[in-house]
Formats: structure tokens, sequence, C-alpha cells
């Protein structure tokens, strides 16, 4: 476990502007303060009437929430609802119908718009897509996609049948791919023959047919084909369809399928601390419910705003505040194929200007990454552009240093927009801890304070609550509703990795540390307590990285930890013992190239090490344990200062201190 080093903490507090206070959806402390009263006075009630309000429920529940087999707790069971029925069917009746959905802007920078209602017929269309080649309900559909109107409508078409999608990132390789595709059972993959990101081309349709070529994938029925560049593909007689050609004679009116709240809406793949990624399973009901609110309430969205997140559909932030969230609240949204830096790194800057964005949601990485930018090239500072459409930040996906949210506060909101750092993670669906903006007073590299109705804590490993200015471990108390509900196919590893014995069995772990402001209460995160890196906000497990390593024929044995990166967070640092001699010099370059682009093939570019370093052997306790936190402070290149003593062979430090 890492230890809770007190961190230097900014005190400085930034009140939201009055005139956002004015018009919030939640304005001022007294109102938050009484919504977590609310919610502690009668939890259930709240959300009950949470759900009623939000919520269009074909069948209203008469249950709330179901603690009878914790932790596999079960919200608003008796009800069913349709999700894509909500963020769709619903803003047709509610007059957003030629309101604009999604503003799509691709990587060349041609514009698209799409309304609500052309969205609607889309994904009609699509549901029956798939209805005609076989998928229903329950079954389960791999999605490969760029960033689309045509990846969302893949989502929403497979909420509208019941068939439980599991999106897999772009960056993931054919092995990672196929491993996932099997975990899940899926019987069909959508994807497209090529995304387009910064001018490069990637070839998903050749990785999908790659990925079933591996083997054990005999289950795909189908794989569906969307066009994005026209790009030369094989399609295999009887298996590979194009999405056009699917979708040729479907009516644009599909019926959605009821289903009950508990129903699997999606399966997401993320890191834990074994080598084997675990399908984070979410619900339809309950996720549905914090997408909406969330929005609302840490979004503050309006009718008028322009929504823009910048993550990708392939990850949580994607799923929740992309492809859900503002569909459910009638909101329009931008929507990027690209990256930030082509054509230039400007490229943020000029598409807020141009399609004048209101609420912008981005990661710390590129926040980091663009001040590096601005420094060098004034033509791409913020500055230039003209950003006053701009009323809301917000930071997701990792620890946002205070000089950089001080950076994003001036350059971009020009001190005029509150910043809500938001904490939350894939297993929670929507934010956890989070400045409501036009309530909490914001303090730069903290999330502040929970959501209402979201209790969480810092306990010690006994489970114990732990005073304000100690920091420990970050856990939730209370089960929400739109939290994980299993580990699919694996119900023990769920148990045992967020609800383990020695805190009760009923608190949820969060696998981070963190420390609450002693005057204000406020939390920081103080970072992953597992062995899960976070690597440009992306969540990488180091046992996965190792074992990639191990699997390479000339690898004896591999050490795996994270090293503070001024732009990315964390990069990865690999320490390698080889089956051969140790090599040194240019030879130890080249197997470190080789070793990179290994890892790249096993799991994907995401999760090639910054760094590789041999030796010819690693720090071990005398029981043969590798001693990861010697090795964190090697990557660092600190000097050794903790106790050694148990350390079978002390002389390997001073080689592993050396970066090759
Ligand atoms: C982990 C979850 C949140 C959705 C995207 C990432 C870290 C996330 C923050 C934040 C400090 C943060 C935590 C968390 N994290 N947001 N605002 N401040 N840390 O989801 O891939 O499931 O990763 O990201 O360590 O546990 P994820």
């Amino acid at each position: 476990m890492a230890d809770f080093a007190p961190l230097k903490q900014e005190t400085h507090m930034f009140e939201p502007p009055a005139s956002f206070v004015k018009n919030a959806n939640i304005s001022g402390m007294d109102n938050y303060r009484a919504m977590c009263a609310a919610s502690e006075r009668d939890y259930e009630g709240f959300w009950a009437q949470h759900a009623r309000d939000h919520l269009f429920w074909h069948k209203p529940f008469t249950k709330v929430l179901n603690q009878n087999d914790a932790p596999f707790y079960r919200w608003f069971e008796d009800g069913q609802l349709n999700v894509s029925y909500n963020c769709l069917d619903r803003n047709l009746q509610n007059g957003n119908a030629a309101k604009t959905a999604i503003v799509f802007e691709a990587d060349g920078g041609q514009t698209t718009r799409v309304s609500y209602k052309e969205l609607h017929e889309r994904v009609c269309q699509f549901a029956n897509g798939l209805k005609s080649l076989g998928i229903r309900k329950g079954d389960r559909v791999v999605i490969y996609m760029p960033m689309s109107v045509e990846g969302i409508a893949a989502m929403q078409a497979c909420a509208r049948i019941g068939a439980t999608h599991s999106v897999v990132f772009g960056g993931f390789s054919a092995k990672s791919l196929q491993e996932r595709i099997i975990d899940a059972g899926a019987i069909a993959v959508i994807t497209a023959d090529e995304q387009v990101r910064g001018g490069k081309h990637l070839p998903l349709k050749s990785i999908v047919d790659e990925a079933l070529a591996l083997g054990g994938c005999e289950h795909i029925k189908h794989v569906v084909v969307y066009r994005r560049t026209g790009a030369n593909i094989q399609l295999a007689e009887g298996r590979d369809k194009w999405l056009h050609d699917v979708l040729a004679s479907q009516s644009t009116a599909c019926e959605p399928e009821w289903v009950d709240a508990e129903h699997p809406l999606f399966i997401l793949y993320t890191s834990g601390s074994t080598g084997k990624p675990k399908g984070v399973q979410h619900s339809s009901g309950g996720y549905l419910l914090w997408a909406a609110l969330t929005m609302k309430w840490t979004f503050d969205i309006k009718p008028d705003d322009v929504f823009w997140c910048t993550a990708d559909i392939g990850w949580i932030t994607g799923h929740t505040y992309i492809a859900y969230g503002p569909l459910a609240v009638g909101a329009t949204q931008i929507v990027f194929e690209g990256v930030p830096t082509y054509p230039n790194a400007g490229r943020f800057w000029d598409m807020i200007q141009k399609h004048k964005a209101t609420i912008f949601y981005t990661a710390p990485t590129a926040i980091r990454s663009l001040i590096k930018a601005a420094d060098a090239d004034p033509d791409v500072h913020p500055k230039k552009y003209d950003l006053s459409s701009l009323r809301l930040l917000g930071s997701v996906g990792e620890p946002i240093n205070p000089e950089a949210w001080m950076w994003y506060y001036k350059n971009v909101g020009n001190e005029n927009c509150p910043v809500t750092d938001t904490f939350w993670q894939t297993e929670s669906g929507g934010h956890m801890i989070s400045p409501l903006p036009g309530a909490t007073p914001m303090v730069p590299g903290s999330c502040t304070l929970p959501l209402p109705g979201i209790m969480t804590a810092v306990v010690d490993e006994t489970g114990q609550d732990l005073p304000n200015g100690q920091g420990g471990i970050l856990v939730v108390k209370r089960p929400w509703p739109s939290m994980i509900r299993t580990i699919w196919g694996d119900p023990e590893r769920f148990r045992k990795s967020y609800f383990p014995d020695e805190l009760g069995g009923k608190t949820y772990l969060a696998g981070d540390g963190a420390v609450r402001n002693e005057k204000t209460g406020y939390f920081t995160i103080t970072g992953r307590i597992d062995d899960v890196l976070n690597v440009s906000g992306h969540r990488m497990g180091t046992m996965e990285i190792e074992s990639a390593l191990v699997a390479n024929p000339i690898v004896a044995e591999a050490a795996v930890v994270g090293k503070p990166d001024e732009t990315t967070g964390e990069s990865i640092c690999a320490f390698v013992v080889l089956k051969r001699a140790r090599p040194t010099g240019d030879e130890a370059k080249q197997i470190a190239k080789e070793l990179r682009d290994w890892v790249g093939k096993e799991i994907g570019p995401i999760a090639k090490p910054k760094e590789i370093r041999f030796g010819d052997n690693l720090p071990k306790t005398r029981s043969g344990k590798i001693m990861r936190r010697l090795l964190r402070v090697l990557a660092k290149g600190d000097d050794i200062t903790q106790d050694v003593s148990t350390l079978e062979n002390p002389a390997i430090l001073a080689q592993l201190k050396q970066a090759q």
C-alpha cells in the first residue's frame, strides 16, 4: 500500500461568480447542504423522488433499494424503462425534435449537425438493423469504433433493443480486443473500416480480423462495418457486412424494448490489480438516473448550453457524458473525432470559438500538454481565441495540479468560469466528489465535497473513520444508483475487490487514497492504493503490463511501476531481467524498443513503457517478493533512504538506479 504523504495543499478559495450562482440549478451552499441533509434523512426517499422526476418509467417502480444480497445491490428493481427511449423519444415529445443533439466535427474540420429527430431515426434504423441480424435483448455486442455519430448510435441502438454493449477503446490491440470479445461472450462486433485521428489512419477493421483470427471468438456471428474512409478492407463472406447495407431497408421507427431497471446496459473493461481486466457491469435505471442528474448538478446544464466533453466513447467518461447523459437531458453537444494537437495545439480553442461551447470538460493531461504548446507558440495560446461563450470548465480522470488548474481558470475561463474537478471512476458510473459550480467555493487541486446522496469517507485499513487532516482510504458508505453491479462473469472478484471483508463487506472501496482538509472537510485524492497507474488519464494495471512483458520469450522477469510525469501525470517504467545476459549500450536500446513494440501489440500503444531498465535481478525480499516501493524510488531517480534490511540482494539497487 502506498504511503499517504501529506500533500502540500492549496488553501486559497475561489468563490463561484455571483452571476453563475444566481442562475444555477443548485444555487449556493445552503441548497447543497439541504440536499445532503434530505438524502441523510430519508436515503431511499431521496433517490426515489429523483428517479421519478428525471426518468420516464414504462412501469413505475415500487421498490427503491434491495439490500438482501449485499453487496449485490438492486435499485428500482421492479421498474421498467428503456434508456434510448429516455434519451431520444422523450426529446421528441418535449419540443426538442428540431434541436441539435450533436455537432460533430471530423478530424479534418468538416462539421455535421444532427437534430434529435434525425438521431432518433438513425438509432431506430440501427436498432432494426441489429434485430434483422438476430441480435436480441441480453446479447452482448462489442463496439470498436471511432468517435462518431455512428459510434453513439451503435450504443443507443443496443440500448434500444436491450442488447448489452461493450465498447473497446480504439487504442487497444487485437489481442486486448480478442480477450474482451471472449470474456463478454459477444455475438457481434460493430466497427469501422478506419479511424482517423490527427491525420493518421488506424485500420480498425483489420485489427478486428486479427483479433478474431487469434481464436476463441467463434461466438461472433456478425461484424458490421461503418464506412468512414472507404479504405480497402476484407469482408468475410456470411460474417461481415457494411453498416449501410444492414440499414438500407430498415424502418426509422423502432419500438423500444422495455427492460428491468437492473438490466445490464453495458460492460466496460477496466484495469485492476491483477493481469486480467475487469468487465465492469452497469445497470439501466440507476446508471441513467445519475448520468442525467450529474448533467444537471455538476454541469448545471441549461437548454441553451453547448456542452463539450472531449473524452472518447471507449472510456466511461464518453459513456456517461457523451453517449447517455447529454441526450438524457436534451442537451446540444459537440462530438470531436480528432486530437487536441491537430492541425495545431489550438484545435480545442478554435472549436470552442467556432461552435460557441458553453461547458468544456477535459482531462488534466490535455491541459498540461496545451500549456506547454501555448508557451512554445503564442499563436495557439487560448488568449488568441474568443472563448467568451464559455461559462463552466470541468476536469476529469486524474488529479489536476494547482498550476494547471490556475492556468485553465485564468486563460481558458478568463477567471469567470467555475472549474469542477470531478472525481469518479469507471465503477461509479458518474461523478462522486465535485464542486457544484453554483455553490461550492473551489480550491485548486481539491475535488472538494461529495455530491448530494454520495456518502464518501476516509477510513483506515479496518474501516474506522479517520479525522480530517489524516490520510487514509477513500470509501463510499452506502450504495448509490449508478454503482457497478458486478464484474462480468466473476461476482467473487467483484465482492473481494470492492467490498472487502476487512471493511465489513458493505463499504465500497474506491481504490484511491484521500485526505480531508482540517478546516473545510474538502477531499484531496492522493492517488491509487493498488497496482493501478494513471497515464494520461488512462487506467493501466502494472500486472497487465508485467504479464505482457514476461510473455515475450526473451524476458525472465519484469516489474512495472509508475513514475511521476509532468505532462502525463504518471509514466510507465519497467524493470526487466532477460533470460540472457543483461544488455547494455546500443543493444539495450534495441531490445528496449522491441519490448515496447511487443507491449504495444499485446495490450495497445497506450501501455508501452516510457522507460525500460535492465538488471541482472530485481530487488526482492528473502521470501522472493519484488519490492516495488524501492523500484518506485529508483524510477524517480531518488536515493533510497528507506529500510532495506529485508532485501535479499542490496547490490542490485545500484545497477537499477541508472536509466539506460
Ligand atoms: C481513477 C478512475 C473518472 C472517469 C475517468 C477515469 C483517478 C479520476 C480524478 C480526479 C483525482 C481522479 C482516480 C480514480 N481519478 N478522476 N478528479 N482527481 N483522481 O476513470 O479509468 O476508471 O479511473 O482515476 O485514481 O480511481 P477510470
